[in-house]
């Protein structure tokens, strides 16, 4: 085989962005895993430079510091949820990401109403465990920023980050484990993916990867999953979240669009092509693969189909609202004869290049300015 440089092959292991089998055998060998080691890759740096050059990432950090929250008295966690009743109540009105008719004629078309209940709870469990340890993969990568970004404003506003990410891990861990009878093992794409951004030598890298990808598509899914969801203390827990999320998000397009304007073409191509393998990392791992087996159905017979139910499709799609425009304003979408244009073209997620980017909307989102539930 041929490999060369930008392939799919090359970034991804496969050459069909489709690639059912390929896609399949990532999986999690070792779920039972309680620990897992990272190699960091990078050196510590000190500046002794104090002085505050970048006003925009000043700013973010005072916003920082007056938006603090506490996940254990800001958020009603007395609230009952009964977690059956959300799933039915879903169901019943397509907010499952899922057309139940569209599996008719499959492995599954004999499953009953409290078996697609069941594996509703199960998946819902799933992605909710996946944004846990997606935070906790955001905990380590602010650590990590923390010491590997030259420039002292960020230093400082990475700090604040790291704090902001701990009280995330605290309040969706707290959430699964006293509302949804605990979380489920992280996926092998999402852990691959985290296992890429922190392990990267190059300090934007880790900032491209967990700021721009990781946290955008976060900033989608929390936003789709408030607009859709009837449980009040998720509703919550996710407008406090966003509006973190958002300076987080904000913080990473505001560095990064000072370095990148400086980087040549070559060094341009390796972040465009990190952000392609990021994006369709995080599009492997919403095929949820791991809830499929837990009900016992091969995730080879099902996959293909998942891949083709419309409802499902533009849920996939939504979930790029932040990443593609944040793309865009880095430069990263049409730098090197938009290379990365046209990945996102054939993800089918270009359309949302045009609207706001996070840098600009952040304020937005904040607690004080968005409606309680
Ligand atoms: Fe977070
Ligand atoms: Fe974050």
């Amino acid at each position: 085989m041929t490999i060369t440089h930008g392939s799919n092959q090359e970034i991804l292991g496969r050459d069909e962005l489709d690639d059912i089998e390929a896609i399949l055998a990532v999986t999690n060998t070792d779920a039972d895993e309680i620990e897992h080691a990272v190699k960091d890759n990078a050196d510590a740096l000190f500046t002794w430079d104090y002085t505050l050059a970048r006003p925009a990432l000043r700013k973010l950090y005072e916003k920082s510091k007056n938006s603090q929250w506490n996940g254990s008295t800001d958020l009603a966690w007395d609230t009952p949820v009964d977690i059956e009743k959300i799933i039915a109540y879903d169901m019943e009105n397509s907010l499952t990401g899922f057309d139940r008719e569209f599996y008719g004629d499959t492995v599954v078309g004999k499953w009953d109403d409290a078996k697609w209940l069941q594996f509703g709870v199960d998946q819902r469990r799933w992605m909710l465990s996946q944004f846990l340890h997606g935070e906790q993969g955001a905990l380590l990568c602010t650590a990590k920023i923390t010491e590997t970004v030259p420039w002292y404003d960020a230093k400082l506003y990475a700090a604040q980050q790291v704090v902001d990410e701990a009280r995330h891990v605290e309040v969706f861990g707290r959430y699964l484990e006293e509302k949804w009878e605990g979380n489920f093992v992280v996926n092998a794409h999402l852990r691959m993916l985290l296992d890429d951004i922190i392990g990267d030598s190059e300090w934007d890298m880790t900032y491209l990867g967990m700021q721009i990808m990781v946290e955008g598509l976060a900033l989608a899914a929390f936003g789709f999953m408030r607009q859709l969801t009837t449980e009040p203390l998720l509703n919550q827990l996710l407008r406090y979240v966003m509006a973190d999320e958002a300076r987080h998000v904000a913080f990473g397009v505001l560095s990064l669009k000072e370095v990148y304007d400086g980087m040549s073409d070559a060094e341009l191509r390796t972040r465009q092509e990190f952000a392609y393998e990021a994006a369709v990392r995080m599009r492997d791992r919403f095929l949820s693969q791991e809830v499929w087996e837990l009900h016992g159905v091969n995730p080879r017979d099902i996959v293909p189909v998942v891949l083709q139910d419309p409802t499902r499709a533009v849920f996939q799609q939504m979930l790029f609202t932040k990443i593609v425009p944040n793309c865009k304003k880095l430069g990263l979408l049409d730098r090197n004869e938009s290379w990365l244009r046209r990945r996102f073209e054939e993800m089918g997620v270009i359309q949302f290049e045009d609207l706001e980017d996070t840098g600009e909307e952040y304020d937005k989102l904040s607690i004080e300015a968005t409606a309680p539930a």
